[in-house]
């Protein structure tokens, strides 16, 4: 379909399920493990927020802002170090969960951009987590 949205292309069914793989992926893949270790254990309750996220953020029902007031994700990442490796982790979840609900070329290639943008926007630091093994960070005690 031309010129639809995401929202009209995925259903809100189509997008639960892009929010509930998308958090998978981010519990499975190793390579998601920093941004993994930053959320709860239990991930159900941010499944929820991602889902009615991107209801709104895909051209459809505004679930988010209704409840929030706002669109704004810079507060609530503020307590985390976001750097490009921690987005380039969140957007590989984000490609893999493209993957497992078997998207179409048209949605992902309607996506690429806007996804790096609001993921990019998210990032709240130039340089990734600091590593422990570090030879520059010497460690104490
Ligand atoms: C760029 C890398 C990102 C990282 C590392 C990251 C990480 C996090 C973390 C740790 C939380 C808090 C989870 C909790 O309360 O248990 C959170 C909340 C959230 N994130 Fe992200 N996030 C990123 C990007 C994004 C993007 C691009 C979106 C939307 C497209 C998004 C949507 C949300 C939402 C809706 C919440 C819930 C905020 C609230 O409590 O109202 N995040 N994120």
């Amino acid at each position: 379909m031309e010129n639809s949205t995401p929202y009209q292309l995925l259903g809100p069914e189509g997008i639960r399920r892009l929010a509930d793989e998308f958090y998978n992926a981010m519990d499975e893949l190793p390579q998601a493990a920093t941004v993994r270790a930053m959320h709860a254990r239990n991930l159900d309750e941010i499944k929820d927020k991602l889902y009615e996220y991107l209801s709104g953020w895909m051209g459809g029902p505004p679930l988010y802002s209704d409840k929030t007031g706002t669109v704004c994700l810079t507060e609530p990442h503020a307590p985390y170090w976001i750097g490009p490796e921690e987005r380039d982790q969140w957007l590989l979840c984000m490609e893999t969960a493209l993957d497992r609900i078997e998207a179409s070329d048209n949605l992902r290639a309607m996506l690429k951009t806007p996804l790096f943008r609001i993921a990019d926007t998210v990032r709240n630091r130039d340089e990734s987590t600091p590593r422990t093994n570090d030879p520059d960070v010497i460690a104490i005690g």
